[in-house]
């Protein structure tokens, strides 16, 4: 269906408590999600918690809970940390959940009937916490290559996945759809792994003896299925139950996700789907890595952003805002509480922030805080013209180039763009020079240009800065909520009806004293 939208997170393990790397991925997917609604189309934001598994099952035997005690309490961590960041997500999921288990079952089932799985004995190398065989070959002095953990040995009797006969169409489909995996250095490392290595098939099962805590195999009850197998159903099991309309939805447009899980989503996931026969999503992006003042996130390093705290020191859009500007998407980033400190005063306080204020009370001022009416012969002065221009016709205005950039989730582009209107509007109160017009319908015109590009600015904000764009659209006294608006319709200068009365509020972001421990 062509008006619909439907992207995900991953599902976050439950056997920890949520960090930047999980608010990155959620939080870009919920900027696609409010940007899509506001084009007008369905939308479907999936994102939720993997609980099954070995970490889990550990993480709960740890804390002396039953996995599923556990996983209850995690969960509301997610969820509060949702709340708390305007996260807007139609749907949860939770592996545990009935229902998806049953999907998993029924998928199993079906790839077993059609002989893609198998039953063989096995001996290869095993890392406990990435739950993973790895060959002889594979294993780094007695490391696992990935973690660089400690492997066992372990031989027993599984399931697997007949996932090498897929490489070839892997490749194929990757090479005729540029777009499928993103950005394009992750796609190539994709295709050179899949060009130089020999595509193993994939163990899909653990022996109940070594770990309960899964969705038992629906026709060999000895064993459960392997944690990956089942999460990453959880992107096709979800539109069966937790969506409207089930079946408006598969495939996905977007999974957004970490580098780090890469191969899982473009080789295991897009194999099984092959093997399913059902489509393939319509894209995969794979974001950077972010580190913590420099160094890697570490519980032992004691580095650990807590987001809820970043989030109740410097607001939950100023921290959505930092995310994404600094740092192409895509890209690997640091957080510091200097560069964040840095952007607050500087784009926030400074840029954005003081137009506002500085706007509303020169309406206050010079117009008793009512929109002035544009006086139509009086739109010829130059400066008023350029500013304009950036919103109005041609495919250079703002929303045409936003949507371009959307498109390939160029997020730090548009925020650049945003910025750069913010300066040009800014740059025009310096020289329209309100504070020196003596005539009366000039200074109305100047008085009008700012107000309505503010307006447009924050519906541009609204999907990185929901709280932001809804407090200018109500000191601009506009009623409703913004994240109902159309853009096609609203998107547009001169919507701003003047004779309203404004209500200049409080600055949206009182400057940080760097000095000062925020
Ligand atoms: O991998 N920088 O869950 P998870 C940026 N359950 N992003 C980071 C990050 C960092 N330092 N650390 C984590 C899992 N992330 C599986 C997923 S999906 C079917 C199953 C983000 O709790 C990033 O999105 O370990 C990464 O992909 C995700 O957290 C992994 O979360």
């Amino acid at each position: 269906m062509e008006n619909k939208f439907y992207v995900t997170t991953p599902i976050y393990y439950v056997n920890d408590v949520p960090h930047i790397g999980h608010v990155y991925t959620t939080v870009a997917a919920d900027i696609l999600a409010r940007y899509n609604r506001l084009r007008g189309r369905k939308v479907f934001f999936l994102t939720g918690t993997d609980e099954h598994g070995q970490k889990v099952e550990k993480a709960a035997k740890d804390k002396g809970l039953s996995p599923k005690e556990h996983a209850d309490l995690m969960v509301e961590n997610f969820k509060k940390l949702w709340v708390k960041l305007n996260i807007k997500y139609d749907a949860f999921i939770r592996t545990t959940d009935i229902e998806h288990k049953e999907v998993v079952k029924q998928v199993l089932q079906e790839l077993y009937n059609k002989g893609e799985i198998e039953k063989r004995l096995y001996s290869g190398w095993y890392c406990v916490p990435d739950e993973r065989f790895w060959t002889e070959k594979e294993v780094e002095e007695g490391k696992c290559p990935d973690c660089k953990r400690p492997v066992e040995k372990i031989t027993e009797e599984n399931y697997f996945f007949l996932m090498s006969k897929y490489q070839e169409r892997l490749i194929k489909y990757i090479e005729d759809n540029p777009y499928y995996i993103l950005p394009e250095t992750r796609r190539n490392e994709v295709l050179g792994f899949l060009k130089n290595n020999v595509l193993g098939d994939l163990c899909i099962s653990r022996p109940k003896q070594r770990l309960a805590w899964g969705v038992p195999l629906p026709f060999d009850d000895n064993f459960v299925t392997y944690v990956w197998f089942d999460a990453l159903t959880n992107y096709y099991s979800a539109t069966k139950y937790l969506a409207p309309d089930s079946d408006i939805w598969w495939p996905a447009d977007h999974h957004l996700i970490g580098k780090d899980i890469l191969t899982t989503h473009a080789i295991y996931w897009s194999a099984m789907l092959m093997a399913l026969d059902l489509p393939l999503p319509g894209n995969i992006f794979a974001h950077g890595w972010w580190t913590i003042e420099g160094k890697k996130m570490s519980k032992s390093l004691g580095n650990v952003v807590d987001p809820h705290d970043i989030a109740e020191r410097f607001g939950s859009d100023a921290f959505r805002y930092f995310l994404f500007r600094e740092v192409t998407f895509g890209l690997d980033g640091d957080f510091s509480e200097h560069a964040i400190t840095q952007r607050f005063n500087t784009d926030l306080a400074n840029d954005l922030g003081n137009l506002l204020s500085r706007s509303l009370t020169m309406v206050e001022k010079y117009r008793d805080g009512i929109i002035p009416s544009p006086v139509e012969e009086q739109d010829r002065e130059e400066l008023e013209k350029k500013v304009k221009a950036r919103f109005q016709g041609s495919e250079e205005n703002l929303f045409s180039k936003i949507d371009n950039h959307f498109k390939y989730l160029e997020f730090h582009n548009i925020l650049a763009l945003i910025w750069s209107v913010i300066n040009d509007v800014n740059e025009y109160i310096q020289n329209a020079a309100p504070w020196k017009e003596e005539d009366q319908d000039t200074l109305s015109n100047i008085l009008y240009t700012f107000v309505e590009s503010i307006r447009l600015i924050a519906i541009a904000l609204f999907p990185f800065m929901p709280d932001t764009a809804q407090k200018i659209y109500n000191q601009l006294s506009l009623e409703g909520d913004i994240s109902k608006l159309d853009l096609n319709k609203h998107a547009n200068w001169g919507i701003l009806r003047p004779g309203q009365k404004i209500s200049k509020g409080p600055a949206l972001f009182p400057r940080i004293d760097i000095k000062k421990k925020v």
